[in-house]
This record gives structure tokens, sequence and C-alpha cells, in this order.
């Protein structure tokens, strides 16, 4: 044999191994792929993704949900996704930034909703919309926002007036207006992936942190934190993606079932939200671990009063002072 053919008919080989031909029965698989545990709204509202999604395509679909960065962490993960190597995730609003849709951190400022109505009044409403068609030109398509809920400080000291924060180590997402949040604090804010949380609090390579209830019950965090202030001083929430040339790839009776199943999934996240988190709650105030301090209105307002300046720092991050006041106005909080 020339040695040509021998390589020709190698190679051919080669490729039957690592691209068997697809059989017209083999399910499309759907890797969802998130960093939280699977009893938190996210982890609970993939799951039933998935069993909506097999139903609705008639098995056409197989969704294989890996949760707690079993497969990636936080940045890891969005690059799997523009690469191909998973096809959904549900990634945090304040962890966009990386993909170059900023904007996103407009859902991260300091007391920028007043409630869970207030926030839905953007995410649901035309802001939502059209920031979810900021990812297209990123390869990526944005298919829902599914909630969490507000997030509390937590540290091993109180945390009840600014003053507080000066000097503590806090760990952030990685977002750029919770780094000027926690700066205007004083606080030392540290970017870090959840999956390193737990440990670095154990260990104090941070002192504290801030997430809603389900994600520091979760994750044990009440565990290595002797104080949390509910102080629902900002949002956290998600994002569900898929890879534009996946989804468009799909044929069209597949992409109608998944929709169908991501709607329904979407509704199922939104109602089990505030419960999961009133739960973890309840939870960690019954482990005696943590001991929790609840702001008055006025206690709350000086926080908030004190991490204003992110509003002049920040706008030009996400867009400008006319969005942010867009938003602002929409959610019911404009000054
Ligand atoms: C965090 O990193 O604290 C959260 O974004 C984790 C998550 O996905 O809820």
């Amino acid at each position: 044999m020339r040695i040509a053919d021998f390589v020709a008919a190698s190679l051919s080989a080669a490729l039957l191994v690592i691209a068997p031909a697809a059989n017209a029965a083999d399910p499309i698989v759907i890797k969802f792929s998130h960093v939280v545990a699977p009893d938190t709204p996210k982890g609970r509202a993939a799951e039933k993704f998935k069993a909506l999604a097999e139903q609705y395509t008639d098995g056409k679909a197989k969704v294989e949900v890996y949760p707690n960065s079993q497969l990636y962490k936080d940045k890891e993960e969005l690059e799997a996704l523009q690469l191909g190597a998973v096809q959904m995730l549900a990634p945090s609003l304040a962890k966009f930034g990386p993909l170059g849709a900023r904007e996103f951190e407009v859902f991260d400022f300091p007391c920028i909703f007043s409630d869970t109505a207030s926030l839905h009044a953007v995410t649901q409403g035309q802001i939502g919309k059209d920031l979810l068609a900021k990812l297209d030109p990123k390869g990526i398509v944005g298919l829902a926002y599914w909630d969490n809920g507000f997030k509390i400080f937590s540290a091993n000291k109180p945390l009840k007036t600014p003053a507080d924060f000066k000097g503590v180590k806090m760990r952030i997402q990685s977002s750029k207006v919770l780094e000027a949040q926690m700066r205007s604090l004083g606080a030392i804010p540290q970017v870090m992936a959840f999956s390193e949380v737990y440990q670095a609090l154990q260990t104090g390579v941070v002192d504290g942190t801030e997430n809603p209830p389900s994600n520091m019950y979760t994750q044990k965090m009440h565990e290595v934190q002797k104080n949390a202030t509910l102080s629902n001083h900002g949002y956290l929430g998600y994002a569900v993606i898929t890879n534009k040339n996946f989804w468009e790839g799909l044929p069209a009776d597949v992409r109608a079932g998944l929709e169908k199943a991501m709607a329904e999934a979407t509704e199922y996240a939104n109602e089990i939200a505030q419960k999961d988190n009133d739960d973890a709650l309840a939870g960690m105030k019954a482990s005696g671990k943590t001991d929790f301090f609840q702001p008055s209105a006025a206690e709350r307002g000086a926080l908030c009063k004190a991490m204003e300046s992110v509003y002049t720092d920040m706008a030009d991050r996400v867009g400008g002072k006319d969005f942010l006041d867009k938003v602002r106005t929409a959610a019911g909080t404009a000054n």
C-alpha cells in the first residue's frame, strides 16, 4: 500500500472511531451544566426542564444535568458553551461581563429592586428582552430568566452598619459593579469561583461573602460564618442560555418542544425560588451556627445610602446613566 493510501485509510478508520455516524434514533444530548446544588431554585428548575424537555420532544432530546461545578467552574462553563462542549447553562446575571455583555451587571446595583415584583418589571418586560438579544452577536441565545433571590451579607463578625465592613475581605462574583459595591463600603472584594467559596471562608482566605440564603445553606457556608445580615441589598438570579449554532441547528419540532419545556420550567423556577430561600433561612436559623441580624428599614437604608456612589461610578459600565435610569424607573426605585 502506498504511504498516501495508508494514511488515508488510517484517517478514515480513526474518524469512524471518533465520530460514529449518528443513528437517526439517537436522542440529541443537551448537557446542562451549573455550579449550585441540586436542591436550589436553579438546581430544581434544571431538573424540571429535563423532565419536560424529554416529555415534549418524545425522547428526541435527552437532557443531562451536571450540578455543583461537576463539569465546569464559573468562567470555564461560559467558554465550554461557546465551544459547544455543553449546550445549556444558567449563569448568574453577575457573570456575563467576561462575555462582553456588561449591561447584565445592571442587576448587581445595590438596592435597585425593592422586591420580586420590581425585579419582574425588568426581567419580564422589554428591558429583559432587549438584554437577552444582546447575547446574539456572541453566538448565544438567551432563553429565559430564572429567579433566585435577594442577597444577605455574611462574615465572622456582625455587619450592621457601613463602618463594620471596613477592611473585611468579601468574596464576590465576577462583576465590576459588585466590586464597586464592596469598595463603597470599605470592604476588600475578591472575585472567586462559587465552587471555592466554602473552603475560602473556612480557611480564612476571605472573611465573608454575599448570597441568597438558598446558596449559603446548600453550600454549608453557615457552618463557617458566625454572622449574617438580612439586608436583601442586591439581587442574584440567572439567564438560561444556549449555544446559537446548536439551537438553530435543531429540528423545528425538537426546538418547539424545548421552548415549551423552558417556558414551563421558568414558571416553576420563579414559583419555588422564594420558598426555597425561606426554607434555607429557616434551616440555617435552626442549626444555630449563624447569628442573623434583621436590620430595621432605617438600618437597611443606611447601608443602601453608603453604597449609592456605585450609581455614579458604575453607570458607564452598564451602558450609561440613561439605561441605568430606565431600569430604575421600570423597577420603581428611581430617585
Ligand atoms: C455565586 O457565584 O455566588 C452564584 O452565582 C452561584 C449561582 O449560580 O447561584
